[in-house]
């Protein structure tokens, strides 16, 4: 895998480029597929690094995994339950929904602690309170995490704070409780609907996914499925914010708008001109940039993943911008490279303030994580001259083909 991309900026870019499929769907659909008996086969699954990790920890738990393209078809019939302490279990976030599966299908699941991007403290607690208040039990050592219960009973579960994760494992884990869960305060974001949608197609029963009310009624088999993933918003939105900063008429594809309104909504408040579509956005350009105050905030709220993204975006506009992080009080460490850039920003966790206008020059920088990553090839392709990026593997965690589809846009881009 190549780790340093260079690119050298300010080509206009033109055309078309089709965003893939959900990373942060399809990285919970994958360790749910653990709960069927039968044949799931999945659609248009994201060629990216962490979907290869999880085929790759599904093949160790004895499934069988075709990959023909981009369609994956996941035979589970063979599993067997073992322990999961293979290194790629601490190379992301995602693999916690491994617990919540195999706890939900085996009463017991055994595994390293989940690692991820480090966007500062990230802790799992309340999903450990969730499994621990359907009766299972947690024991931690020696950077391992064991769950067992006897039986899983449904109950009322309030999550102190709108979670993705624990809403996805509670979810998971109550699909096979006895009786109804509830889970109440629970996350809205589209990834939860589109995971609930492929669960109830299995034989689930779950009602409320994309509303904080979540309730789950216990089953005791799950059947096999077909299922097309969602588009991925935070791709979309990367692409978007590239097309608001460089692009002459760039369309991108595949979108659904609602998805990303709060994105949309600041991109037209700072001038940007755009035609939004039934399943696409045509980005015309600008004529003048405002800068705009930006607050992360849960679905559909603005994403903190798109945070990092916008942010060289802000840089160029005639203004000061202020970034209030809500979600990750941490996540400023693409600020540090873009500075190195000629950006001029201001951390004060949890916030920043972006001085703009600035003019952004090639410099050798480092991403630091996945979106951070995003936020550097952004400003790189804004730059004058070359910019040297390293430690590229984050980027490729979540972002499929970049490379060829920034090429496809007239880009000047190279990996190595
Ligand atoms: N939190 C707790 N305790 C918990 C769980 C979360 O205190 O038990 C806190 C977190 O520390 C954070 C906040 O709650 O401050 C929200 O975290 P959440 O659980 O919602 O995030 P996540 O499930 O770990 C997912 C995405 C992230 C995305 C966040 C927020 C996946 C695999 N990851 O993370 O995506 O930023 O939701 O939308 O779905 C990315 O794609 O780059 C990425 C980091």
């Amino acid at each position: 895998m190549n780790e340093i991309i260079r690119i050298r900026g300010g080509k206009r870019l033109s055309g078309e480029v089709k965003i893939s499929s959900s990373k942060n769907a399809a990285v919970a659909i994958l360790p749910a597929v653990v709960m069927a008996s039968e044949i799931v086969k999945l659609y248009d699954v994201p060629h990216i690094e962490d979907i290869n990790i999880l085929i790759s920890l599904l093949r160790k738990l004895n499934i069988k995994v075709d990959v023909d393209g981009d369609n994956l078809t996941i035979d589970p019939t063979d599993i067997q339950n073992i322990v999961l302490d293979d290194s790629g279990v601490t190379k992301l976030r995602a693999s916690y929904y491994f617990m919540g599966a195999l706890l939900g299908r085996y009463k017991k699941v055994k595994m390293l602690y989940p690692g991820g991007c480090d966007l500062g403290p990230r802790p799992i607690d309340l999903h450990l309170k969730g499994f621990e208040a359907l009766g299972a039990k947690v024991k931690t050592y020696d950077g391992m995490i064991e769950i067992t219960a006897d039986e899983l009973r449904g109950d009322e579960i309030y999550l102190d704070i709108a979670s993705v994760g624990a809403t996805i494992n509670i979810m998971l884990a109550a699909t096979f409780a006895q009786g109804r869960t509830t889970i109440q305060n629970a996350a809205k974001e589209p990834e939860i609907i589109d995971l609930s949608s492929m669960l109830n197609k299995m034989g689930a029963r779950i009602r409320g996914a994309g509303t904080s009310e979540i309730n789950i009624d216990g089953v005791r088999r799950l059947k096999g499925c077909i299922h097309d993933i969602i588009p991925d918003r935070i791709e979309a939105g990367t692409y978007i914010i590239m097309a608001a900063a460089m692009g002459n008429n760039v369309r991108v594809d595949n979108v659904i708008p609602q998805h990303i309104e709060s994105l949309l909504m600041k991109l037209e408040e700072m001038g940007v001109k755009m035609e939004v579509g039934s399943d696409y956005v045509l980005v015309k350009g600008y004529d003048e940039l405002k800068p705009v105050d930006i607050k992360t905030l849960t679905f559909p709220g603005f994403a903190t993943d798109l945070q990092q993204p916008i942010t060289p975006l802000l840089a160029i506009a005639n203004g000061d911008s202020h970034v209030v992080e809500t979600i990750y009080v941490k996540r400023f460490k693409h600020c540090h490279e873009l500075n190195k850039m000629g950006a001029d920003i201001e951390v004060h966790e949890p916030s920043n303030t972006i001085h703009g206008p600035c003019k952004l020059h090639g410099a050798n920088i480092t991403a630091t994580d996945l979106r951070c990553g995003a936020s550097l090839v952004i400003a790189a392709l804004m730059a004058e001259g070359e910019t040297v990026i390293s430690d590229a593997y984050h980027i490729y965690r979540g972002y499929d083909s970049i490379a060829q589809k920034l090429r496809n846009l007239g880009a000047d881009i190279a990996e190595d």
